[in-house]
């Protein structure tokens, strides 16, 4: 089992609580933000990493007519989804890795026509693989969007971040400490908003926008898939 396997399986039953807590409540509104003003009106959507499904919410709410999919290779993260979304028919979950998508694409061409991935990258060893991924799963011209707590720029900002997290975590979860620093480390080594732009270029991305919401770090990026599923750019 990897570590970051671990580290969520062990925090999946507190995971809404601390998420809700830590971010004073935005995390929702920061979803809710990037479901709304994703795309036109997309009939099949990914919701990669999912985690316990509060992404996978708020893209129903937002496209009433669409299929939502949401993939985690947690368990236990996907067992809370499973409970909370229980009543929502146009929600399914699925086992996979980012960075391995369970979807076929030969023949039948892609499976999806939008992708999110809500604080999820930071937790793939390698994003170029995730970002092909997407490419491959998602129509041509269909977009992604990404929100994540990507390395802050400025060195001020990350220190303010991390002492957020070391004096608050252990008081909201006690006990979980391990998870919560992996949290903090994560988010110092991960990319920053710029450098992710440039990989998801690499993979066959074009940047339709960005936007910060969170001072330095919260940052909500919308990129479109610029091929076709047989790899011809299309833009
Ligand atoms: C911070 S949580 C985000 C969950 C959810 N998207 C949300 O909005 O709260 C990160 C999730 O990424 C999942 N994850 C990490 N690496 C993954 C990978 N390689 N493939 C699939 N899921 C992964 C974890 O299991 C965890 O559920």
């Amino acid at each position: 089992m990897s570590s970051v396997k671990e580290v969520f399986s062990g925090i999946a039953g507190v995971y809404d609580r601390m998420n809700h807590a830590l971010s004073l409540g935005l995390d929702r509104r920061w979803r809710g933000i990037a479901a709304r003003s994703a795309a036109t009106s997309p009939a099949r959507i990914l919701d990669i990493a999912c985690g316990t499904g509060d992404m996978s919410l708020e893209l129903v709410r937002a496209f009433p007519r669409a299929q939502v999919t949401g993939v985690d290779f947690t368990p236990e993260m996907l067992a809370v989804a499973r409970r909370k979304c229980a009543g929502e028919g146009r929600i399914g979950f699925v086992e996979g890795d980012a960075m391995a998508l369970p979807f076929r694409t030969d023949g039948a061409g892609a499976p999806f026509d939008f992708a999110a991935c809500a604080w999820g990258f930071r937790n793939f060893p390698d994003k170029g693989k995730a970002l092909s991924e997407c490419a491959r799963v998602l129509a041509a011209g269909g977009t992604l969007a990404v929100l994540e707590f990507f390395r802050p720029e400025s060195r001020v900002l990350g220190a303010l971040t991390s002492l957020w997290l070391r004096v608050l975590a252990p008081v909201l979860a006690p006990g979980k400490g391990r998870a919560y620093a992996y949290l903090r480390e994560s988010m110092k080594s991960t990319v920053s908003c710029g450098e992710f732009v440039s990989l998801a270029v690499r993979s066959g991305f074009v940047l339709k926008s960005r936007r910060f919401l969170f001072p330095a770090c919260t940052c909500l990026v919308f990129v479109n898939n610029s091929h076709s599923s047989k790899g011809r750019v299309v833009v």
